[in-house]
């Protein structure tokens, strides 16, 4: 699918700072953003700013003139396929309702034929006038979806209806108009992200083993590496699926799914759900455990009953790549695992390559100069069937993954995938 087109109208309430945040989420979540501003917009936020963030032209007027450069004024009406009015103010909803084009935005709308989600913002007691609902009531029946508005803290002092949906539930709203976009005839000659129509998963973090209630085995990933390669395989277009232990990290956004597990069982068998739903690359950057407890005690064990010394009885966790992956793997899946090694990294990293059956590894020493752990900046060796491909850099590792993304797509044309 190429990129579904967004036109978000900005008008003017307080809220409108938090359409900055809208856009950029839109982006992140692999769309195109052009934006259109009322005057009254303009005063709480630069259009030079929306301009920064989506990298075009912002229409902010009739004329031509200001920071609309030459705009055909309904130009931006024939590029979307869906127009989002966030925050949309008790006056817009009014001109809406009313057939009202008087301004740029409202011209735009008028002009615009598709999809439109309307994000309502205002004081609440203008909310709930009866002319404002009747204006909402009205716009629902012609088929303008809306989105919030919340409760909570407004800008005239009060807690109450009236606050613009967040940022996120705009997007998320968004994702689901989007979902139901018939196809365009241009499609193909549409420019897309390099990753554009890939399934891709990530695995990512730790996994848990359970001793008891309140005790776990666990080892030090922190997920860092799994979710910057998500983050930029969302970036590049792909629909994304991450598969993650416990970690304290936010989810990329853009993601098509998030899949919290805690041990490595339900690691496998998120794995093996992920592949039979179609898959077209896996990139395992989780550690999981090697080994959980056998029997874990349903309630809290007590030191006093344990004794001085005592043992806990573990056994093998299934390996994913080894037992699972094999099993679920469709034709044109490529994998792509990791190997965390300490000296002799090549040779080990190959050996393990074959043994688990991957693609592809990326090997890593975390006791190597510029490697490490958590946050820190890292260095990878990509190895495939005839050795080393690409030994990187150290750099963050969300700059990391980019590159990983990159020397992937290279690696698999060359395999002749
Ligand atoms: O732990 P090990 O060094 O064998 O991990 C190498 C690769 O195998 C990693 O990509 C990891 O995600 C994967 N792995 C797995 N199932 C396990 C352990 C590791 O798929 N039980």
């Amino acid at each position: 699918m190429a990129r579904a087109r967004v036109l978000l109208m900005v008008t003017g309430g307080i809220a409108a700072y938090k359409s900055c945040f809208v856009a950029r989420l839109l982006q992140q979540s692999g769309y195109s953003v052009k934006v259109a501003m009322t005057e009254a917009a303009t005063h709480f936020v630069g259009p030079v700013t929306m301009r920064a963030l989506t990298g075009e032209a912002v229409a902010t007027d009739l004329w031509g003139e200001g920071q609309s450069e030459a705009l055909d004024h309904i130009e931006y009406a024939r590029w979307a396929d869906l127009v989002v009015v966030a925050p949309a103010t008790a006056n817009l909803l009014g001109k809406a309702a009313g057939g009202i084009a008087d301004d740029i935005v409202t011209t735009l709308l008028l002009a615009f034929p598709g999809p439109v989600l309307m994000a309502p913002a205002m004081n609440d007691s203008m909310w709930r006038h009866p002319a404002t609902q009747a204006n909402r009531q009205l716009l629902a029946e012609r088929g303008v979806a809306f989105v919030g508005p919340g409760s909570g803290w407004l800008a005239c002092g009060t807690i109450d209806t009236g606050r613009m949906a967040e940022p996120e539930e705009i997007v998320a709203a968004v994702r689901e108009l989007v979902a139901d976009l018939p196809a365009r005839d241009d499609e193909a000659a549409r420019p897309a992200g390099p990753w554009a129509g890939r399934r891709v998963t990530v695995t990512a973090g730790p996994t848990l083993e359970p001793i008891d209630p309140v005790r776990g085995l666990i080892n030090r990933s922190s997920g860092a590496m799994g979710y910057a390669l998500a983050q930029a395989a969302v970036a590049a277009g792909a629909e994304v699926t991450l598969i993650s232990g416990p970690v304290e990290r936010d989810a990329p956004r853009g993601l098509a799914r998030l899949v919290k597990v805690m041990t490595g069982r339900q690691m496998a068998e998120a794995v093996a759900v992920a592949l039979t739903a179609g898959c077209d690359w896996l990139l395992m950057a989780a550690a999981v455990a090697d080994f959980t407890p056998v029997n874990p005690a349903a309630t809290k064990l007590k030191k006093d009953e344990l004794g001085g010394a005592w043992h806990l009885e573990l056994e093998r966790n299934p390996d994913i790549l080894k037992d699972v992956v094999p099993r679920h793997r469709g034709r044109d899946l490529t994998v792509v695992g990791f190997a965390l090694e300490t000296g002799d990294l090549v040779a080990k990293a190959s050996v393990k390559r074959v043994e688990k059956a991957m693609d592809f590894v990326l090997a890593n020493d975390p006791t190597e100069e510029g490697a490490g752990f958590g946050d820190q900046a890292h260095r990878v060796t990509l190895i495939g069937p005839d050795g080393v491909l690409w030994q990187s850099d150290s750099l963050p590792k969300p700059a990391l993954a980019v590159q990983i993304l990159d020397r992937l797509e290279t690696a698999r044309h060359g395999r002749g995938a």
